[in-house]
């Protein structure tokens, strides 16, 4: 298995990270470079995320012995080891990550797999040039399952979820890139209000902009989020404070979808994965709100051929034990010239 370092964002358009003032971010852990690895067998788990729509991704999938596969998110590596089950010794799988801390798991849980494994902390922006370095021609198979892992909403100092307290960081590569805190330092009550609205599809986009700037101008701005989502429940009316989520859960979902520039990058990864797909290949995504479905769904319409017209959704059975997965939209697509009806947008039914 091999690590490369980081050099997403290195020379681009990111703004760097200034630590806010008396903001306690936990230190960004140093990159580890080879490490020993306990074989995944001698850990009991459980493993800190459960894969959503397992059994869908492998069969849509169609894996085969010798491919080489991508998972472009590889996370704790939930799909990816059952993914590499399928290569045998001289199948490859590159799995690639923002986050240093979900490779380490990924690590740990595939030191086992008989393919050749590569763990690379690259964003999938950098797909075809990660696939490059590794001496790969095009991957067979790409796998997207997009938006945060349970590993990282779990962890305090990661400041993504308002159910524990954190610093207002929300970065999925802690090591570089703009805090939320930082961006509510910088941002204007109309950008605010805009992302809000927009990234968050929050009714009271407004007010809780015109509350922020207010306690901005008193020096008060929200350091954590416990704060931060105390702001959110005050700015909204009553009512809306006793809704079935928290008020605060499209706020968070905003800050993060622009702390991350996600949507940017997902259009950009989608392309770099069409790119990178081998004529016979197949694109799987799995998206976790309409922002990201819609982006998907356009892109596979415009320039791939997609497996079916309608993706497809958890079972109730799965939602029962992983509600993560109740939001969740899988969609598969191939290239266009592999298509034996290069008109057909949609094969009706699983190839
Ligand atoms: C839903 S989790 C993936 C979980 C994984 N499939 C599993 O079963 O364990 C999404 C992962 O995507 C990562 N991620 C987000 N944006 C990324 C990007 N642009 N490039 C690579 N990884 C990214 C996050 O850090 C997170 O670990």
């Amino acid at each position: 298995m091999t690590w490369k370092r980081s050099s997403v964002g290195e020379g681009s358009n990111e703004l760097t990270l200034r630590q806010p003032e008396g903001l306690v971010a936990p230190p960004a852990r140093p990159f580890q470079g080879f490490r020993a690895v306990t074989p995944s067998s001698k850990r009991p788990g459980p493993w800190p995320h459960q894969p959503v729509l397992l059994q869908e991704v492998i069969e849509d999938l169609a894996l085969e012995a010798g491919l080489t596969v991508v998972d472009a998110t590889v996370g704790a590596g939930g799909h990816a080891i059952e993914i590499a089950k399928s290569l045998g010794p001289t199948g490859t799988l590159v799995g690639l990550d923002r986050d240093k801390e979900a490779l380490q798991v990924a690590e740990e849980r595939l030191a086992d797999a008989s393919c050749r494994v590569e763990l690379v902390h690259e964003s999938y922006l950098s797909l075809a040039s990660v696939l490059a370095d590794l001496g790969l021609g095009r991957a067979d198979r790409i796998l997207m399952d997009l938006g945060v892992s349970s590993m990282q909403l779990d962890s305090p100092g990661r400041g993504m979820s308002f159910r524990f307290e954190g610093p207002l960081d929300m970065r999925f590569d802690p090591t570089q890139g703009t805090t939320a805190m930082e961006l509510l330092r910088r941002a204007t009550e109309q950008e605010l209000s805009t992302w809000f609205s927009e990234y968050g599809e929050e009714r009271y986009s407004r007010r809780i902009a015109r509350s922020l700037v207010e306690v901005r101008r008193g020096g008060m701005l929200p350091r954590t989020t416990g704060e931060l989502a105390d702001l959110v429940a005050r700015a909204v009316p009553p009512a809306a404070r006793r809704a079935r989520i928290h008020p605060a859960t499209r706020v968070f979902q905003a800050l993060r979808i622009v702390v991350n520039r996600e949507l940017e990058t997902l259009e950009g990864g989608l392309e770099q994965a069409a790119q990178a797909l081998a004529p016979e290949g197949r694109l799987a995504v799995i998206s976790f709100h309409s922002l990201e479905d819609r982006r998907v769904k356009v892109f596979m319409r415009d320039h791939m051929n997609p497996l079916r017209k309608k993706p497809l959704f958890a079972s109730e059975e799965e939602i029962h034990v992983n509600p993560r997965s109740r939001s969740a939209k899988f969609r598969v697509a191939v290239p266009r010239a592999a298509s034996s009806d290069p008109k057909s947008n949609d094969a009706g039914s699983r190839l």
